[in-house]
Protein backbone atom coordinates (compact mmCIF):
# COMPACT_ATOMS: atom_id res chain seq x y z
CA UNK A 1 0.00 0.00 0.00
CA UNK A 2 0.99 3.26 -0.83
CA UNK A 3 2.42 5.54 2.43
CA UNK A 4 0.78 8.99 2.77
CA UNK A 5 2.19 11.05 5.74
CA UNK A 6 0.03 13.98 6.75
CA UNK A 7 0.47 16.64 9.52
CA UNK A 8 -1.60 18.61 11.22
CA UNK A 9 -0.66 22.14 12.74
CA UNK A 10 0.57 20.59 16.00
CA UNK A 11 3.93 19.98 14.91
CA UNK A 12 4.81 20.12 11.18
CA UNK A 13 8.53 19.93 11.88
CA UNK A 14 8.22 16.68 13.90
CA UNK A 15 6.13 15.28 10.85
CA UNK A 16 9.01 16.83 8.61
CA UNK A 17 11.63 14.80 10.66
CA UNK A 18 9.57 11.70 10.69
CA UNK A 19 9.32 12.11 6.59
CA UNK A 20 12.75 12.89 5.66
CA UNK A 21 13.67 9.40 8.00
CA UNK A 22 11.15 7.38 5.86
CA UNK A 23 12.58 9.34 2.75
CA UNK A 24 9.25 10.61 1.50
CA UNK A 25 7.20 14.20 1.79
CA UNK A 26 4.25 15.06 4.14
CA UNK A 27 1.30 15.36 1.76
CA UNK A 28 -0.18 18.74 1.36
CA UNK A 29 -2.93 19.15 4.04
CA UNK A 30 -4.46 22.63 3.96
CA UNK A 31 -5.75 23.69 7.65
CA UNK A 32 -7.52 27.21 8.59
CA UNK A 33 -9.66 28.65 11.15
CA UNK A 34 -12.66 30.13 9.73
CA UNK A 35 -13.33 33.85 12.15
CA UNK A 36 -15.90 32.12 14.57
CA UNK A 37 -13.05 29.75 15.23
CA UNK A 38 -14.49 26.79 12.98
CA UNK A 39 -11.51 24.62 11.73
CA UNK A 40 -11.38 23.82 8.30
CA UNK A 41 -9.41 21.10 6.35
CA UNK A 42 -9.13 20.58 2.78
CA UNK A 43 -6.75 17.69 1.39
CA UNK A 44 -4.48 18.13 -1.66
CA UNK A 45 -2.79 15.11 -1.67
CA UNK A 46 -4.69 12.16 -2.85
CA UNK A 47 -5.57 9.36 0.09
CA UNK A 48 -7.71 7.43 -2.16
CA UNK A 49 -6.49 3.64 -1.62
CA UNK A 50 -3.26 4.81 0.38
CA UNK A 51 -2.05 4.09 3.91
CA UNK A 52 -2.14 7.21 5.47
CA UNK A 53 -0.47 8.15 8.84
CA UNK A 54 -1.26 11.56 10.62
CA UNK A 55 1.28 13.19 12.81
CA UNK A 56 0.03 14.89 15.39
CA UNK A 57 0.82 15.32 19.07
CA UNK A 58 -2.84 16.33 21.62
CA UNK A 59 -1.12 19.63 22.25
CA UNK A 60 -2.24 22.25 24.33
CA UNK A 61 -4.94 22.91 23.18
CA UNK A 62 -5.34 19.23 23.16
CA UNK A 63 -9.36 19.73 22.32
CA UNK A 64 -8.81 21.95 19.13
CA UNK A 65 -5.80 19.40 17.50
CA UNK A 66 -8.01 16.80 18.71
CA UNK A 67 -10.95 17.83 16.90
CA UNK A 68 -8.29 18.94 13.85
CA UNK A 69 -7.15 14.88 13.88
CA UNK A 70 -11.21 13.98 13.69
CA UNK A 71 -11.39 15.91 10.48
CA UNK A 72 -8.56 15.28 8.78
CA UNK A 73 -9.18 11.51 9.19
CA UNK A 74 -13.04 12.22 7.70
CA UNK A 75 -11.20 13.59 4.96
CA UNK A 76 -8.78 10.56 3.86
CA UNK A 77 -11.96 8.12 4.98
CA UNK A 78 -13.97 9.99 2.33
CA UNK A 79 -11.91 9.55 -0.26
CA UNK A 80 -11.70 6.00 0.19
CA UNK A 81 -8.20 5.66 1.70
CA UNK A 82 -6.97 2.30 2.26
CA UNK A 83 -5.89 2.93 5.95
CA UNK A 84 -5.83 5.89 8.42
CA UNK A 85 -3.30 5.31 11.83
CA UNK A 86 -3.14 8.30 14.49
CA UNK A 87 0.64 8.49 15.19
CA UNK A 88 -0.03 10.52 18.33
CA UNK A 89 3.60 11.44 20.15
CA UNK A 90 2.04 13.21 23.02
CA UNK A 91 -1.83 12.03 24.03
CA UNK A 92 -3.31 14.92 25.61
CA UNK A 93 -6.52 14.26 28.33
CA UNK A 94 -4.16 11.04 29.12
CA UNK A 95 -4.32 12.00 32.52
CA UNK A 96 -8.06 11.53 33.60
CA UNK A 97 -7.65 8.13 33.26
CA UNK A 98 -9.54 7.39 36.46
CA UNK A 99 -12.36 9.12 38.11
CA UNK A 100 -10.97 10.30 41.41
CA UNK A 101 -14.22 11.40 43.51
CA UNK A 102 -16.92 9.56 41.62
CA UNK A 103 -18.19 13.08 39.91
CA UNK A 104 -15.85 13.56 37.22
CA UNK A 105 -15.84 11.70 33.36
CA UNK A 106 -13.04 9.63 32.61
CA UNK A 107 -11.25 12.10 29.72
CA UNK A 108 -8.50 9.64 28.28
CA UNK A 109 -11.67 7.39 27.46
CA UNK A 110 -13.75 10.16 25.86
CA UNK A 111 -10.63 10.77 23.50
CA UNK A 112 -10.04 6.81 23.13
CA UNK A 113 -13.71 7.07 21.69
CA UNK A 114 -13.36 9.87 19.52
CA UNK A 115 -10.56 8.72 17.89
CA UNK A 116 -11.77 5.33 17.37
CA UNK A 117 -14.76 6.68 15.96
CA UNK A 118 -11.98 7.60 13.14
CA UNK A 119 -9.00 6.03 12.83
CA UNK A 120 -8.31 2.50 12.26
CA UNK A 121 -5.08 2.20 14.83
CA UNK A 122 -3.28 4.45 17.16
CA UNK A 123 0.73 4.67 17.01
CA UNK A 124 1.23 6.27 20.69
CA UNK A 125 4.30 7.17 22.68
CA UNK A 126 5.17 6.94 26.50
CA UNK A 127 1.37 7.07 27.32
CA UNK A 128 0.96 8.62 30.63
CA UNK A 129 -0.41 5.45 31.85
CA UNK A 130 -0.06 2.61 29.68
CA UNK A 131 -3.39 0.91 30.18
CA UNK A 132 -4.75 3.39 28.21
CA UNK A 133 -4.17 1.06 25.73
CA UNK A 134 -7.51 -0.74 27.18
CA UNK A 135 -9.59 2.21 26.71
CA UNK A 136 -9.15 1.76 22.64
CA UNK A 137 -11.78 -0.13 20.82
CA UNK A 138 -8.71 -0.21 17.94
CA UNK A 139 -5.17 -1.14 18.03
CA UNK A 140 -2.97 0.70 20.04
CA UNK A 141 0.64 0.34 19.45
CA UNK A 142 2.49 2.09 22.36
CA UNK A 143 6.16 3.14 21.92
CA UNK A 144 8.83 4.78 24.20
CA UNK A 145 11.64 7.18 23.83
CA UNK A 146 12.94 5.74 27.28
CA UNK A 147 16.18 4.16 25.98
CA UNK A 148 16.87 7.59 24.20
CA UNK A 149 16.41 9.74 26.94
CA UNK A 150 18.65 7.27 28.78
CA UNK A 151 20.91 7.12 26.76
CA UNK A 152 21.34 11.50 26.37
CA UNK A 153 21.33 10.99 29.89
CA UNK A 154 24.31 8.97 30.15
CA UNK A 155 26.01 11.11 27.48
CA UNK A 156 27.16 13.75 30.25
CA UNK A 157 28.21 10.66 33.00
CA UNK A 158 26.28 10.08 35.64
CA UNK A 159 28.78 9.39 38.63
CA UNK A 160 27.11 8.88 42.10
CA UNK A 161 23.54 9.82 40.51
CA UNK A 162 20.37 8.61 41.88
CA UNK A 163 17.29 7.77 39.59
CA UNK A 164 14.38 9.62 41.39
CA UNK A 165 10.71 9.37 41.11
CA UNK A 166 8.71 12.58 41.95
CA UNK A 167 5.65 10.56 42.71
CA UNK A 168 4.56 6.91 43.26
CA UNK A 169 3.00 7.04 39.21
CA UNK A 170 6.31 7.52 37.98
CA UNK A 171 7.99 4.41 40.17
CA UNK A 172 7.84 2.14 37.59
CA UNK A 173 9.19 4.48 35.06
CA UNK A 174 12.09 5.21 37.20
CA UNK A 175 12.87 1.71 37.60
CA UNK A 176 12.86 1.35 34.22
CA UNK A 177 15.50 4.50 34.05
CA UNK A 178 17.32 2.74 36.76
CA UNK A 179 18.10 -0.53 35.15
CA UNK A 180 19.13 0.96 31.91
CA UNK A 181 21.42 3.04 33.79
CA UNK A 182 22.59 0.82 36.53
CA UNK A 183 21.79 3.55 39.24
CA UNK A 184 20.13 3.01 42.31
CA UNK A 185 15.97 4.56 42.68
CA UNK A 186 14.42 6.30 45.21
CA UNK A 187 11.07 7.53 45.29
CA UNK A 188 8.79 10.68 45.75
CA UNK A 189 5.61 10.92 48.08
CA UNK A 190 3.75 13.19 46.53
CA UNK A 191 0.05 15.20 47.49
CA UNK A 192 -1.79 16.77 45.13
CA UNK A 193 -3.59 20.48 46.11
CA UNK A 194 -4.64 21.69 43.06
CA UNK A 195 -3.82 21.42 39.12
CA UNK A 196 -0.85 24.32 39.98
CA UNK A 197 -0.29 22.92 43.75
CA UNK A 198 1.90 19.84 45.35
CA UNK A 199 3.29 18.96 48.37
CA UNK A 200 5.97 16.56 48.95
CA UNK A 201 5.03 13.89 52.16
CA UNK A 202 7.98 11.81 51.66
CA UNK A 203 10.92 10.56 49.93
CA UNK A 204 11.68 6.33 49.75
CA UNK A 205 15.29 5.48 49.20
CA UNK A 206 19.42 6.74 49.46
CA UNK A 207 19.83 10.14 48.17
CA UNK A 208 21.82 12.67 50.81
CA UNK A 209 25.11 12.96 49.03
CA UNK A 210 24.28 11.57 45.24
CA UNK A 211 22.71 13.43 42.93
CA UNK A 212 19.34 13.70 41.14
CA UNK A 213 18.21 12.76 37.76
CA UNK A 214 14.24 13.17 38.22
CA UNK A 215 12.30 11.16 35.51
CA UNK A 216 8.35 11.99 35.07
CA UNK A 217 6.43 11.26 31.80
CA UNK A 218 5.81 14.83 31.51
CA UNK A 219 6.46 18.48 32.71
CA UNK A 220 2.99 20.63 32.28
CA UNK A 221 3.40 23.61 34.92
CA UNK A 222 6.79 22.24 36.26
CA UNK A 223 5.22 22.58 39.79
CA UNK A 224 5.67 18.52 40.43
CA UNK A 225 9.60 18.69 39.67
CA UNK A 226 10.28 22.09 41.12
CA UNK A 227 8.29 20.78 44.71
CA UNK A 228 10.39 17.54 43.90
CA UNK A 229 13.92 19.18 43.56
CA UNK A 230 13.66 21.48 46.42
CA UNK A 231 13.12 18.19 49.01
CA UNK A 232 15.80 16.62 47.71
CA UNK A 233 18.10 19.46 48.05
CA UNK A 234 16.61 19.68 51.66
CA UNK A 235 17.31 16.01 52.14
CA UNK A 236 20.48 16.38 51.52
CA UNK A 237 20.64 15.74 47.58
CA UNK A 238 23.86 17.25 45.93
CA UNK A 239 23.07 19.98 42.73
CA UNK A 240 22.59 20.39 40.31
CA UNK A 241 19.55 18.54 39.38
CA UNK A 242 18.94 16.49 35.88
CA UNK A 243 15.62 15.91 34.52
CA UNK A 244 14.28 13.94 32.31
CA UNK A 245 10.51 14.04 30.67
CA UNK A 246 9.38 12.27 27.27
CA UNK A 247 7.09 15.15 26.44
CA UNK A 248 8.05 18.97 27.54
CA UNK A 249 4.69 20.74 27.92
CA UNK A 250 6.10 23.74 29.80
CA UNK A 251 2.97 25.47 29.91
CA UNK A 252 2.27 28.20 32.42
CA UNK A 253 4.68 28.90 34.89
CA UNK A 254 6.84 26.27 33.90
CA UNK A 255 9.88 28.70 33.39
CA UNK A 256 9.25 30.44 36.68
CA UNK A 257 8.56 27.51 38.37
CA UNK A 258 11.88 25.61 37.35
CA UNK A 259 14.20 28.76 36.36
CA UNK A 260 15.18 29.66 39.93
CA UNK A 261 16.40 25.65 40.48
CA UNK A 262 19.93 24.58 40.39
CA UNK A 263 19.29 22.59 37.05
CA UNK A 264 22.32 21.14 34.93
CA UNK A 265 19.60 19.37 32.19
CA UNK A 266 16.29 19.19 31.38
CA UNK A 267 16.03 16.80 28.71
CA UNK A 268 12.90 16.17 26.77
CA UNK A 269 12.11 14.78 23.20
CA UNK A 270 10.24 16.41 20.73
CA UNK A 271 7.13 14.67 20.82
CA UNK A 272 5.78 18.39 21.41
CA UNK A 273 6.83 21.91 20.87
CA UNK A 274 8.71 23.20 23.97
CA UNK A 275 7.88 26.88 23.33
CA UNK A 276 7.42 28.03 27.08
CA UNK A 277 11.15 26.56 28.31
CA UNK A 278 12.71 29.88 27.96
CA UNK A 279 15.88 29.95 29.99
CA UNK A 280 15.96 26.86 31.30
CA UNK A 281 18.93 24.49 29.94
CA UNK A 282 16.85 22.47 27.42
CA UNK A 283 18.38 19.34 25.52
CA UNK A 284 16.04 17.80 23.00
CA UNK A 285 16.13 14.11 21.86
CA UNK A 286 14.44 13.77 18.60
CA UNK A 287 12.18 11.13 18.28
CA UNK A 288 11.70 11.64 14.07
CA UNK A 289 14.05 8.22 13.74
CA UNK A 290 12.11 6.53 16.64
CA UNK A 291 8.26 7.15 14.50
CA UNK A 292 9.52 6.51 11.56
CA UNK A 293 10.96 2.94 12.11
CA UNK A 294 7.56 2.07 14.02
CA UNK A 295 5.41 3.39 11.31
CA UNK A 296 8.01 1.11 9.45
CA UNK A 297 7.20 -1.76 11.48
CA UNK A 298 3.23 -1.24 11.13
CA UNK A 299 3.18 -1.29 7.16
C1 LIG B 1 1.32 13.21 37.09
O1 LIG B 1 0.76 12.16 37.35
C2 LIG B 1 2.24 13.31 35.91
O2 LIG B 1 2.97 12.15 35.72
C3 LIG B 1 3.17 14.49 36.06
O3 LIG B 1 3.96 14.29 37.23
C4 LIG B 1 2.44 15.78 36.23
O4 LIG B 1 1.27 15.79 35.50
C5 LIG B 1 3.30 16.93 35.82
O5 LIG B 1 2.54 18.10 35.91
P1 LIG B 1 3.18 19.42 36.48
O6 LIG B 1 4.45 19.66 35.71
O7 LIG B 1 2.13 20.49 36.20
O8 LIG B 1 3.39 19.23 37.93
Amino acid sequence: MDLLLLSGRAHPHLASRVAAALGCEPGVCRIQDFPDEEIQVSLDAEAAGRDVYLIQPLAPPAAGFLLESLLVADACRRRDAARITAVIPYLGYARQDRRVRGQEPVGARVVADMLAARFDRVLALDLHNPSIEGFFTIPLRHITAVPLLAAAARAAGLDDHVVVAPDLGAAKLAREYAALLDLPVAFIHKERLGARNVRVTGITGQVAGRRPLLVDDMISTGGTLASAVRALLEAGARPPVTLAASHGLFVEPAAANLGALPLDRVLVTDSLRAAGAGGLPLEIVEIGGLLAEAIQALR
